[in-house]
C-alpha cells in the first residue's frame, strides 16, 4: 500500500488497549524494537516490525528515527492554561510561609487570576495564552484538557470558553473544553456560597452547554464523520465529547453537597463529570465522582483507601498532578502505588495554572510521576498517554500508535524509553506530528 509517512524508531511504543490500562496492565507499553509506524490522510494505517512495514508500504516520506524513541504525543489531562496575568508575588509569599488556603481566604490565589482575567479582552486573554500552549506543544503534548474557572460569571465564563474554541481552532494542540464556574466563590457573592452554587446551576451552567453545542453544530463536530467547517489543524477526526463540567471540592471552595448539586445537574445535561477532589482535604469528592460515574477524579494526594476502591469499581480515572505538590513544595503525594493495587486506572496531567503549577512540560511531570508517585516510566507513560487520553474523553481516538487512530506522533531525541524519566530539565522532544503533519520540531 502507499502510505503518506513512514517513521522507523530503535524503540517505538504502541501503549495497547483496550480502554484505560490499570493494575499491571498499566505497564504496558507495547515496546517494538526497531518498529515503525504508517500513515495515511492523517491516521495511522499500519504499525509494526521496520522490516515488514517497508515490505508493505511505498511511503512518500520517511522518517528515520534510528537512536530514538517514538510513542504517542501526550495528552494532558488537566490544565488551567487560559488564564491573564501571574502571580510571582505569592509564590515569594508561599516560600516565606503563608500557605495557599491562606493567601485564598485573603482574597488571592484564584480570585487574583479572576481579577486579571476579567479585566482581559477575548483577543489579550488569546494572545497572553498562545504561547503558553506553543510550550506544550514544543514539549510533546498533542491534546489538552483546558478548564475554565477564572471568569466566574456569566460574561466572563463564556470568553474563557470561546478563547478554548478560538485557540483549537487555530493552534496544533487539540484542546477539550471544561466548565470551571465553581472554581472559587467569587467575592460578589462572598458569604453567600449556596446562592452562587444556585446561579451556577441555574444560569451559568446550562449557558455553558449551550454554548458548546452551538460551538459543537457550527463545528460540525459531535457528528462521526461530518466535516468540519472551521479550518481545523488539529482535529482530524470529530470531537467524541463536547463538554465536561468541574468543580473544586475542597475547604475555603466547594463543600460536597455543593459539589453534588453542581455535578448532578451537569449530569442532567449530558456532560461529562470531572471534580478536583483531596487536593488539601479529604471531604468525599472521590465518592462522589464514582457515584456519579465521573469520567475522571483529579489530585485525590488526601483520598481515603475506601474511596479508592469505590474508584476502582467505577473504572473513574484518577488523574494525578504530582507538578502541583512539587510546585506548593509540599510532600504529600497521592498514593498512586496504591491506586493501582487496587485497579484505578491512572492517568497524569499537568495542572498548569498561575497559581500551584506553571508547568507546560509533561516529560518533567513524568519525572516527578515516578520519582514522588513511584509509578515505573513504563506506568508513567501509559498514563500521560493512553490514560490521559482517556480521562479527557478522547481515548477512541487518540493516545496510542494503533491503526485507525490519528496519527498523533512524537520523537524524542533519547536512546531509550526510560530515559524519559531519567533525565529532567531538558526538552527530549525533537519532533512533534499531530494527525500525520510535523508541527513542531526542536533542537536537541
Ligand atoms: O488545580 N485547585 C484548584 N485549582 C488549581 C489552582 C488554580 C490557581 O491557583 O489559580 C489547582 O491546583
Ligand atoms: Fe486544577
Amino acid at each position: 500500500m502507499t502510505v503518506d509517512l513512514l517513521i522507523h524508531a530503535t524503540q517505538l511504543l504502541t501503549v495497547p488497549g483496550p480502554g484505560p490500562q490499570r493494575g499491571a496492565a498499566q505497564r504496558e507499553i507495547g515496546l517494538l524494537e526497531d518498529g515503525a509506524v504508517a500513515v495515511a490522510e492523517g491516521r495511522i494505517v499500519a504499525v509494526g516490525p521496520t522490516a515488514e512495514l517497508r515490505q508493505r508500504c511505498s511511503a512518500r516520506e520517511t522518517i528515520d528515527a534510528t537512536g530514538k524513541v517514538v510513542l504517542p504525543g501526550f495528552v494532558d489531562a488537566h490544565t488551567h492554561a487560559v488564564f491573564a496575568g501571574q502571580r510571582a508575588g505569592e509564590f515569594e509569599q508561599r516560600l516565606a510561609g503563608t500557605s495557599y488556603l491562606q493567601i485564598m481566604a485573603a482574597g488571592g490565589g484564584i480570585m487574583a487570576t479572576v481579577r486579571a482575567t476579567r479585566a482581559a479582552s477575548l483577543e489579550q486573554l488569546i494572545a497572553e495564552s498562545r504561547p503558553r500552549l506553543d510550550a506544550m506543544l514544543a514539549h510533546g503534548t498533542t491534546t489538552a484538557e483546558i478548564k475554565t474557572g477564572y471568569g466566574l460569571n456569566t460574561a466572563d465564563e463564556l470568553k474563557m470558553l470561546a478563547a478554548i474554541r478560538r485557540l483549537d481552532a487555530e493552534h496544533p494542540l487539540a484542546l477539550v473544553p471544561t466548565f470551571l464556574g465553581a472554581h472559587a466563590i467569587p467575592s460578589e457573592y462572598a458569604g453567600q456560597a449556596d446562592e452562587y452554587v444556585a446561579f451556577v446551576v441555574e444560569e451559568m451552567l446550562p449557558r455553558a452547554a449551550r454554548y458548546e453545542e452551538r460551538a459543537m453544530r457550527y463545528e460540525g463536530r459531535g457528528t462521526e464523520g461530518a466535516s468540519s467547517l472551521l479550518p481545523r489543524t488539529s482535529s482530524l477526526i470529530p470531537h467524541p465529547s463536547s463538554l465536561f463540567c468541574d468543580v473544586f471540592c475542597e475547604d475555603g471552595a466547594f463543600t460536597l453537597a455543593q459539589s453534588r448539586r453542581i455535578l448532578e445537574a451537569a449530569k442532567r445535561l449530558g456532560l461529562g463529570l470531572k471534580i478536583h477532589a483531596d487536593e488539601f482535604t479529604a471531604l468525599g469528592g472521590a465518592a462522589l465522582a464514582a457515584e456519579l460515574g465521573a469520567t475522571s477524579a483529579d489530585h485525590l494526594a488526601a483520598t481515603p483507601e475506601d474511596d479508592l476502591r469505590r474508584l476502582a469499581a467505577a473504572g473513574t480515572v484518577a488523574v494525578l498532578l504530582p507538578g502541583t505538590t512539587f510546585g506548593l513544595g509540599q510532600t504529600h503525594y497521592a498514593d498512586a502505588r496504591r491506586m493501582i493495587e487496587l485497579g484505578v486506572p491512572v492517568a497524569l496531567g499537568s495542572d498548569l495554572n498561575p497559581g500551584t503549577c506553571w508547568c507546560e512540560s509533561m516529560p518533567f511531570i513524568i519525572a516527578l510521576a515516578c520519582r514522588y508517585l513511584r509509578l515505573t516510566p513504563a506506568e508513567a507513560i501509559v498514563a500521560a498517554t493512553r490514560n490521559a487520553a482517556y480521562a479527557t474523553g478522547v481515548g477512541e481516538r487518540v493516545g496510542s500508535l494503533e491503526v485507525g487512530k490519528q496519527a498523533d506522533i512524537i520523537m524524542l531525541a533519547l536512546p531509550d524509553y526510560r530515559h524519559l524519566a531519567y533525565r529532567f530539565g531538558t526538552n527530549p522532544v525533537q519532533t512533534v506530528i499531530k494527525a500525520g503533519r510535523v508541527v513542531a520540531t526542536n533542537d536537541v
